[in-house]
């Protein structure tokens, strides 16, 4: 059987593209659209051509100017949604295995593949239920301090899983470069 299926390919590469896109959203809005060094630069521009703005103000127009970029982090959700959909799909129909299944049957180096894989599926599953939920917390009657604890946690998160994304990658690079499999080929072209 063809290892890589078309089904699987595009579940790939819907969650390895909406990963990564909210990964991007994230770093954005941490470096060049981050509300507190924006409304800084607001706050001294305007005062150099003579005008006033309270702080608080230069905050709402900061993250005024973020807030279109941010949209992308939902629709990226929307997407991971999608990918997660699919491969729960492939599951039920037995197209794969859950990814836990695989650890038991794995020797040597496979074992680490295997787990990286696992928490990988896992991490990304976790960011997912918690940034559901935070969307949703006023709909869901979550008070403030229940939807900044989930914010906390949804945030402490990303930090695994980019160390399992980073171990993903080198394991990929590894396949490619050490083992020369050409897996990467694979994966978008779909041969055995
Ligand atoms: C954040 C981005 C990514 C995520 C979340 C991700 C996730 C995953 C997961 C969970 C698997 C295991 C699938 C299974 O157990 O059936 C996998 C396999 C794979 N990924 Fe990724 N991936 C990402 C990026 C990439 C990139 C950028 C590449 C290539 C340049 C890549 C190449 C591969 C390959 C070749 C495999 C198959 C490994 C094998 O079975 O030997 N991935 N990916
Ligand atoms: C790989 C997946 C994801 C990563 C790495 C990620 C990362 C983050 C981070 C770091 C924050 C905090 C930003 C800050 O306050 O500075 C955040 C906020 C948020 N995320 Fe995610 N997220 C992911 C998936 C999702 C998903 C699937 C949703 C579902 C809609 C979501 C919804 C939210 C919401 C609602 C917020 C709060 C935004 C705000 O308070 O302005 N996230 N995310």
């Amino acid at each position: 059987m063809e290892k890589f299926t078309p089904i699987y390919r595009i579940w790939h590469w819907l969650m390895a593209f909406s990963v990564l896109g909210l990964l991007a959203t994230v770093l954005l809005r941490k470096t060049f659209l981050s509300w507190r060094s924006n409304s800084e630069i607001i706050q001294v521009q305007l005062a150099q051509l003579g005008s006033d703005i309270t702080a608080h103000s230069a905050q709402v127009v900061a993250k005024a100017i973020r807030a279109p970029m941010w949209e992308w982090h939902y629709i990226f959700a929307v997407v991971l949604g999608l990918s997660i959909a699919l491969r729960l799909y492939m599951v039920l129909s037995r197209q794969v295995e859950l990814p836990i299944l695989s650890i038991k049957k794995a020797e040597g180096v496979h074992k680490l593949k295997a787990i990286t894989h696992t928490l990988l599926c896992l991490s990304v599953a976790i960011m997912a239920v918690g940034g559901t939920l935070l969307y949703f917390s006023d709909f869901l009657g979550f008070s403030k301090s229940a939807a900044d604890t989930i914010k906390d946690f949804h945030e402490f998160m990303m930090k695994p899983l980019i160390l399992f994304v980073v171990m993903h990658l080198a394991g990929v690079l590894r396949h490619e470069f050490v083992t020369k499999e050409g897996i990467v080929s694979k994966m978008i072209h779909g041969e055995r």
